[in-house]
Order: C-alpha cells, then structure tokens, then sequence
C-alpha cells in the first residue's frame, strides 16, 4: 500500500417513496453514486455511502389518496421495492433508510434547535392559497392551475411537469384545490422561516473556491445566488412529515425538503449505530473528509446552496467537496413521464435482463455534461456490438483458445516481440488514464477509455491470428495468448465499478481466487488454471427489441 487510506463520504438523493425508480433516476444519482463507491473501495479508501426513502411531503400524502391508502403504506412498499432494485442492480449502499426513523427525526430537531437558538430560523406571516369550501391551507401538490411559463394547464404548485420550472403555489394562473376543484384564496399563515439571506456572503465566497465542480453546476449555482438568496419557508400545513419542535405549531410539519438533506447526517449516525460504535460517523464528517452529493440537475440547489448553509449555521460540519449532478436522461427522446407511462421502470427492466447491459449502457452514455437519451434500439445495438462483439467476443476467444489448445492452463509466453510490449504498455496508460477520471467522477470517459483498449486488444488478436498459425509458430500463439490474458485482467479490474457482476464472473474465469475487487492489475501466471470459460454476456434478439418497442407508452 503506497497511497494513503482516504475517508470518503457519499451522499446520493433520497428517492420519494410514491412510486417506483426508472432508469432516469439510475442514470441521474445512484449508478454514478456506485460506480464511485467501488472504485474507492478497490482503491483501499474507506467508504460510506447513504440515501434512504424521502418519505414525506405532499408527493406522498397526494399518492396514498390517489390509492385510499395510508401514507404509510404507500412508502413501506416503495422502500421495500427500492431496497430489491438495489440489491439487484448491485448498488452498494452502506445504508439506505428511510427519513421516517425516530434516529431521523432526532438529528432533525437537534440541527432545527441549534439553528433557531442562533437566530438562523424566525417565525413570520406569508400569504399561502387557503380553500375554502375544504377550511384548509393547501400545500404545494394541492394546488394546481396554468403554468404562467408555458401556460400548461396542468402545473402544480411546486412545478410544472411540461415545461420543467420549479413554481410557487401563488405564480399559478386560474389556481384550482387539487381535492375539491374549487378556487383557493390567500390567507396569512404562521410559519418558520430559514434565514438563507444572512448566508449570502459566505456561500458565495465559498462557491468561488470551487473550481473543481463540473461547469454545468457551479454556474447553475452562481446564477441562483446572483438572483439573490432569499429566505425559505421550512415549515408547512400538512399533517405528514416531521412535527415542529415548538409549541404552538402542532398542525404543522417541518418542510419536507428542509428535513430530507438532514438525512445525510441521521442515516450516518444510523449507519454508526448499526456498526455497534455510536461514533463511527464522526471520521466522515470531519474536516478534510471529501464528501461527495450524487444527485440530479433539478436538486443542484438544495445541495450547493441550502444544505451548505444548514451546515454553517449548525457549525463544525464540513461542506460538500463535490456535486457532481448529473443533466437528465430522455427515453427515446421524449422526457420521461409517470402519467403516460412513459418510462422504464427498474423492477420492469430487471425482471427481463441483467444489471449489466444496462450499467455499461448508462456508464458509457452518461448525462455528464448534457441530457442522453435511452432508446431500447440503441440499448440492443450496444449490447450487441459493444459487450457482447468487442469485450465479450475477446475475452471468449481468448479464454475457449487457452482452454482447447493449451489444456486450460496460461501458456509459457515466448519473448514479448514490439506489438505484445505495446499493447501490454497501452493497458498500464489505460489503467491509469481510468483511475484518474473515476477519481474526479468522469465515468463516461473512463469507461469509453477502457473499451478503446478491448477494441485494440481485438486488432492485435486479428494482426496475431494464433488460431491459424499455431501449428507454424506455437512460441507466437502462447506470447499472444498470455499477453491477451494479461490484457483482459486488466479490463477486468477497470471496468469492476461499472460492470461488478461480469467482472466478478471473469476473475473467477481468469483463475484467481477470492473476489476480484482490488485495484490493482494482476496479471494471470504461466501455468494458472482456467475453469471452463462461459459468455460473460448474452445476445440480445431483434424479436425481443420489438417486444419493448411495442410496449412503449402502454399502461403498465
Ligand atoms: N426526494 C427528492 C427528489 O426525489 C430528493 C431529495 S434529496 C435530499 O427529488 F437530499 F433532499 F434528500
Ligand atoms: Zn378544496
């Protein structure tokens, strides 16, 4: 071990629990999240990567009254199906709760109380839409009318769905209650405020110095605060959610999104209590420790801006290192969209392929820098002519050719001639060229990286040809043979945190014992066994793609 351990510490979005995950969500927060994770873990740093159910708020409440069930049912099958999607899709976390924990509610209050008592939340009046003929106040989701940006008709009190723009119940036209039809007035109502406004001057110093943050979030940052920090209402009229710690404010709940960010810290002291050491979350909230936000581009300032001020005014929390949100993912170039079931929902996907196809698919087209589309077409065409004809062919070219002609065992190689040394020297440059991206949360480019060195990894077989001159030459086909083993360990350590099942399957197929996730390029000895080689992917058939094409947009 040369490097020095790091402490590295991952926050990923809490998903709301009212409704299953898409690939959008996958592509957007938690692949990117795991992709991360594993790397450090290979690396030998340590990691703890939290998220848990967002389990309030009127997206809930709006959903269990759909379904005429309680809240809490509603989000107890939502985490138990998220929890399977994980499991499934093999995203690591070191724990993912739920928002609706005692130990939750706990750190709410405490950072609540410790804000107040510093004069960083106050009490005041704000006039909020009131419907009469239901004699209640209606929060966000309740209210609904025309958006005043792209005039759907449609728009929620907290935004609008057609054209994206984040909305306040008041800047709806035409507002209507969301339970009764009937128009809502204005009423003043009591409420706690956070004073965002006496952050304005730190944050955005802060945001200054963080010229290692992806282009797209720092300006997205810069132009909230340049608009100017205005104080937030954290508290709302609902009887869902995390209760105000004050007397006074019984019939109210703490803001959803206020309390939520806070599970960062809580699902910490969670995870420290399930290790049996109740201060295992204190190394990864200490200063110095990189701690890292994967989230989606509509979150940005909750975690740049909101949350980072939460933790000034509470003091001796360190800021988020990194942000890296990502753009959003279209579905066959439309956005996604619940209502009209225009999605791929991960229990859907993962009842029909493995993780795999789809990680590597999401990886190698991640909306980094800008919005990617998911079309079933493309997820076939990669699958085929990516894993399948240029990793996967190599590595069973590589592995059946062993097995058959050199009894199952890496062969002695010969002298290493020019085109062996260059590719075995391109596969160190592309080890490293990988670590270094995966390390500054570049996953696209990494993995493109690496398939590049399985593409030429192919043409140096091609140019060698052992399987026709193994009778003249048998010294060429053993250096080429074992050079191309050497290879393919390496693309088996650097694609590991994107694609952990296959890698997992092929360390075993390479002869080596235990698991394979080290980063580190272990190169196959002469003489190694090696099991009875297996496809490490499958064809897709075009039958198949017409199958999901003819499933688009119907209801589920
Ligand atoms: N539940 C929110 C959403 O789905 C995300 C919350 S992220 C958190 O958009 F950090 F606030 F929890
Ligand atoms: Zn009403």
């Amino acid at each position: 071990m040369n490097a020095m351990i790091e402490r590295i510490f991952i926050g990923v979005a809490w998903p709301y629990a009212n409704g299953s995950l898409h690939l959008g969500h996958l592509a957007g927060a938690y692949l990117p999240a795991d992709i991360f994770a594993r790397y450090h873990r290979m690396k030998g740093n340590t990691v703890l990567m939290v998220s848990g159910s967002d389990q309030h708020g009127t997206p809930i409440t709006v959903r269990a009254e759909q379904e005429g069930h309680s809240p809490q049912e509603v989000v107890a099958r939502f985490h138990q199906e998220f929890l399977g999607c994980w499991q499934r899709m093999g995203i690591t976390f070191n724990l993912f709760t739920t928002t609706g924990t005692p130990n939750h509610a706990r750190a709410v209050h405490d950072m609540f109380l410790r804000l107040k008592e510093k004069g960083y939340i106050y009490q005041g009046t704000m006039p909020l839409p009131y419907c009469p003929s239901c004699r209640r106040f209606l929060p966000d989701r309740y209210v609904e009318g025309t958006c005043p940006h792209c005039a759907s008709p449609d728009a929620r009190g907290d935004q609008c769905d057609k054209c994206g723009k984040t909305l306040n119940p008041a800047d709806l036209l035409s507002p209507r209650c969301k339970l009764c039809g009937s128009q809502p007035i204005m009423r003043d109502s009591e409420h706690l405020f956070f004073r965002l406004s006496a952050f304005a001057k730190p944050l955005a110093e802060w945001v200054g110095r963080q010229s290692h943050w992806r282009s797209n979030v720092l300006n997205f940052t810069r132009r909230y605060i340049e608009e100017g920090l205005k104080d937030r209402a954290i508290t709302r009229d609902l009887a869902w959610g995390v209760p105000v710690p004050l007397s006074g404010f019984e019939d109210k709940r703490i803001y959803v999104w206020f309390e939520a960010v806070i599970g960062y810290l809580s699902a910490s002291q969670e995870w420290a209590q399930g290790q049996g050491q109740k201060d295992a979350w204190l190394p990864f909230w200490q200063e110095g420790v990189k701690s890292y936000y994967f989230i989606g581009k509509d979150n940005i300032p909750f975690h740049t801006l909101i949350w980072p001020a939460m933790l000034l005014g509470y003091g001796v929390l360190p800021l988020p290192y990194d942000v890296p949100a990502n753009e959003f993912l279209t579905f066959e170039g439309q956005k996604f969209s619940t209502s009209r079931n225009w999605a791929v929902w991960l229990p859907d996907y993962l009842e029909r392929y493995a993780p795999d196809p789809l990680r590597y698919y999401l990886s190698i087209n991640m909306p980094e820098t800008s919005d990617t589309d998911f079309s079933w077409r493309e997820f076939y065409r990669r699958n085929n002519d990516e894993l399948v004809a240029t990793y996967g062919n190599l590595v069973h070219r590589v592995l059946t050719f062993t097995q058959r002609q050199f009894n199952g065992q890496v062969p002695h190689p010969g002298e290493a001639d020019t085109s062996s040394q260059a590719l075995l020297q391109r596969a160190q440059s592309t080890l490293d060229e990988v670590d270094r991206l995966l390390s500054r949360c570049r996953f696209r480019e990494a993995i493109r990286a690496a398939m590049a060195l399985a593409g030429e990894s192919n043409r140096y077989l091609e140019e060698k040809s052992p399987w026709k001159n193994i009778k003249q030459d048998p010294e060429m086909a053993a250096t080429a043979m074992h050079t191309a083993l050497g290879v393919i360990a390496g693309l088996k350590t650097m694609l590991y945190p994107f694609l952990p099942f296959s890698s997992e399957k092929l360390h075993l197929m390479l002869g080596f014992p235990g698991a394979g996730d080290r980063w580190e390029w272990q190169v196959p000895q002469a003489g190694q066994r090696l099991p009875a080689p297996q496809p490490l992917f499958v064809k897709l058939e075009e039958s198949d793609l017409e199958a999901e094409v003819a499933r688009l947009g119907q209801p589920r």
